[in-house]
């Protein structure tokens, strides 16, 4: 264990709740609130790949707002401009998962530098970390925004390695998304699942190093290793 130095997360669905901006307002949405959120990130994921293939970079709350406004049309609530509005402001300072702080600390105490990798710009991000509680324990928050291009594009892990001057295999790096996995593991990361839903296995392209069920659960596979 002592070989890996750092600790990179991703950040959206990983150490904050990309479903809590629409659970908080799901009155205001109604009954298609929980549909509406899945539509909502199906979308700004699937936006952020598209883009990135066709070279038509925008950045992801700019894609963020696009894929809310795919999400409010399929659910005939376009005409609510106020809705969006509350719903991209929740966006921007989503609920970290209750044990993300914690684990970061313990990670820190084990010596281990601690970032995220993230497709969210610097904005988004320093809202969502301070929202969070989260700053300063945080040796790096990167975002791809300086690249341009999105995960899981290699180039954007690589960015991660040259930011925190260590080798790929001196990461573990955290998601639950099992395509930013796939892009990390290929990478040389030692990828690690957050599998909170026990989804099936998918993207593997190299394989994963470990997986859990909460965040909580990472300094004792780290300590193991
Ligand atoms: C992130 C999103 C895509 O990069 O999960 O934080």
């Amino acid at each position: 264990m002592d070989s890996i130095k750092a600790c990179v997360f991703d950040a959206y669905g990983t150490l904050f709740d990309v479903h809590s901006a629409v659970m908080k307002h799901a009155d205001e949405v109604g009954q298609h609130a929980e549909a509406l959120s899945t539509v909502w990130r199906q979308r700004q994921l699937e936006y952020s790949w598209t883009r990135t293939l066709m070279n038509r970079y925008v950045d992801f709350w700019v894609l963020t707002g696009e894929a809310l406004d795919f999400a409010l049309r399929s659910y005939q609530l376009e005409g609510r401009a106020e809705l969006k509005k509350t719903l991209m402001n929740a966006y921007f300072e989503l609920s970290a998962y209750e044990d993300a702080a914690e684990t970061l600390r313990r990670l820190r105490e084990m010596g281990k530098k601690v970032a995220i990798l993230s497709n969210g710009n610097d904005a988004m991000l320093r809202a969502a970390v301070s929202a969070a509680g989260i700053a300063t324990v945080l040796d790096a928050c990167l975002s791809v925004d300086e690249l341009r291009i999105y995960k899981p594009d290699p180039r954007v892990y690589q960015f991660a390695c040259d930011r925190l001057g260590v080798l790929p295999n001196q990461i573990c790096f955290v998601s639950s998304n099992a395509w930013d996995l796939g892009g990390a593991a290929t990478s040389g990361f030692n990828a690690v699942r957050v599998n909170r839903q026990n989804g099936p296995l998918e993207y593997e392209f190299a394989p994963l190093r470990g997986q859990v069920h909460a965040l909580a659960e990472l300094p004792a596979l780290l300590a193991a290793w």
